[in-house]
């Protein structure tokens, strides 16, 4: 067999889109976890925006639920999936210009979602709030994503498709399923629409969505950054690709079913709610086999943990993802759900995840990928990364751990009876034994944020003392 090796070829991959995506993720997250601190200071002192309609917290809450999940880990997911799907394949993206499209697109969806939602248009559907002419506007971007995406993929010169784009593939076409599904709507004008579904249908296509919106779009690509970066980091082939293999058909396979855990005790067939809890048990194996396979890619290199914040911020999120996706499957029991539903403990699951998993995986990745785009080998400041992480953990540490106690005293207190069958407590009284934990939730929140600022400052240090760098593919020569 003749032995080949690398050099630098002289076609360039296309990474200015990546650049813009990275940047724009940064961005937004300040944006989004700056709306979250807000909303939690307003749980914890109501009256702190005066009343202001635009600033209330009914029009916040889905402002920062959209921010942070589309907006922050929208432009991460394809700042890394535009990288991964490169250097992976050894070609630059398919079509350049229409991946520059989905670029200002997206901004464009950020922004009409930025302004319509403190005005008070929404659809009423959790995570799917935006009014129908957005709608359409999301819907051509991602078809456009997908094409630029599977493009890339269509004309690779590697023959293997790499897992982690198995991953960015099924969260690309997942979306935009649930996407167009969910938003079937009637419009009556141009800023209102009537969903195409009613009564508990309704229900259940939303749920469909919701959960399947986690899923995919907050798990599956996540996961697809999880098989590039760790392996990169790491330094270390990735743990079993058997592993990879099942873990991803046995994912996306199990996930599509669990969406009725949403709706226990609804007006939904009992039936229905009973699958739903019975695959989001069964979602426990596939998400920890994943969890394991990203963590024991390590074997051999744990050393590097002490003194790589890069490797803290990408393994600590994998704990947090066992953590959420073991108690996931836990709150979806029905009885266990009876207490949890309602309560804060799902605001502290929610957490434990989107802070935990997403946000950490996130910032991993960008620190990664940030420096390498702008020419330079690490970022300006590693002692940066590390404080960001420490501050970031602890962060997380108080806003779930607050979240949790209250939800359980919260569950606890509501089916509270004395023995001649009336309540213990007054709801009111509900709401006046967990303020403590708003209040530990909002410093919770604002260290994690803290944490953001210090990544928004060491990116800008960052690109400023480098320069978009040109990444040349290799060729395979003979040695
Ligand atoms: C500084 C960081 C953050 C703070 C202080 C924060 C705060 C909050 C607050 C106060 C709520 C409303 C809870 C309620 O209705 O009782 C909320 C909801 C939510 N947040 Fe955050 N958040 C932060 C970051 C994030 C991130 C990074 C994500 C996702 C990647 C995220 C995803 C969500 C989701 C999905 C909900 C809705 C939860 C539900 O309906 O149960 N948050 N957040
Ligand atoms: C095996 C995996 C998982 C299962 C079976 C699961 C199950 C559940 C259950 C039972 C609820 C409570 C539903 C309710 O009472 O209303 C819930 C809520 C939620 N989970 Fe998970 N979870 C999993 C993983 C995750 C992960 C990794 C994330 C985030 C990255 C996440 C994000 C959410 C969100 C955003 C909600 C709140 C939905 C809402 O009411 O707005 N979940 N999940």
């Amino acid at each position: 067999m003749v032995a080949m090796r690398e050099t630098p070829g002289t076609v360039n991959y296309t990474d200015e889109t990546v650049r813009g995506f990275a940047l724009a993720a940064v961005l937004w997250g300040v944006v989004g976890m700056t709306v979250g601190v807000l909303i939690a200071a307003q749980l914890a002192f109501p009256d702190l925006t005066y009343g202001i309609p635009w600033l209330s917290y009914g029009r916040l809450r889905p402002l920062h639920t959209n921010a942070v999940i589309f907006a922050f880990g929208g432009c991460a997911l394809m700042a890394t999936s535009f990288h991964v799907v490169q250097r992976t394949c050894q070609v630059p993206l398919f079509l350049p210009w229409l991946a520059k499209f989905v670029f200002w697109g997206w901004q464009a969806v950020i922004v009409l979602a930025a302004v319509t939602l403190p005005m008070g248009f929404t659809q009423g559907k959790e995570y799917a709030e935006l009014e129908w002419p957005i709608d359409l506007l999301i819907a051509v971007v991602w078809v456009a994503y997908a094409v630029v995406f599977f493009g890339t993929l269509g004309v690779r010169k590697v023959r293997h498709i790499y897992v982690a784009n198995w991953f960015f593939g099924a969260f690309i076409l997942a979306v935009a399923l649930l996407h167009i599904v969910n938003s079937a709507a009637m419009p009556v004008s141009f800023w209102k629409s009537y969903s195409a579904y009613a009564g508990v249908q309704d229900a259940m296509i939303q749920w469909w969505y919701g959960h399947n919106a986690v899923g995919f779009f907050l798990t599956a690509g996540f996961l697809g950054m999880m098989y590039y970066y760790i392996p990169k980091q790491a330094e270390r082939p990735v743990y079993s690709y058997r592993l990879s293999i099942v873990h991803f058909w046995a994912l996306i396979f199990t996930y599509m079913w669990a969406g009725p855990h949403h709706l226990h005790y609804t007006a939904l067939p009992d039936w229905a709610q009973s699958v739903g809890m019975l695959f989001s048990l069964v979602l426990l194996a596939p998400s920890w086999g994943g969890m394991i396979n990203g963590v024991m890619t390590l074997s051999g290199a744990w050393h590097k943990l002490r003194d790589d914040p890069i490797l803290k911020f990408l393994i600590v999120a994998l704990s947090f993802y066992g953590m959420s996706t073991f108690e996931g499957p836990m709150m979806s029991i029905k009885t266990v759900n009876a207490l949890s539903h309602y309560t804060d403990w799902t605001v502290g699951h929610v957490h434990s995840g989107a802070l935990g998993w997403v946000g950490f995986i996130s910032m991993g990745s960008l620190y990664y990928l940030i420096p390498r785009m702008y020419g330079r080998k690490e970022m300006y400041s590693v002692k940066a990364i590390s404080l960001h992480f420490w501050i970031a953990t602890l962060g997380i540490v108080l806003y779930i751990a607050a979240m949790w106690i209250a939800g359980v005293m919260q569950g606890l207190m509501w089916r509270a009876l004395n023995t001649d069958g009336t309540l213990v407590y007054t709801f009111v009284e509900g709401v006046k034994a967990t303020w403590p934990f708003y209040a530990i939730r909002l410093l919770g929140g604002l260290l994690y944020l803290s944490g953001m600022a210090v990544m928004a400052w060491n990116v800008v240090m960052t690109v400023r003392s480098g320069r978009p760098a040109p990444s040349p593919i290799p060729r395979l020569v003979q040695a």
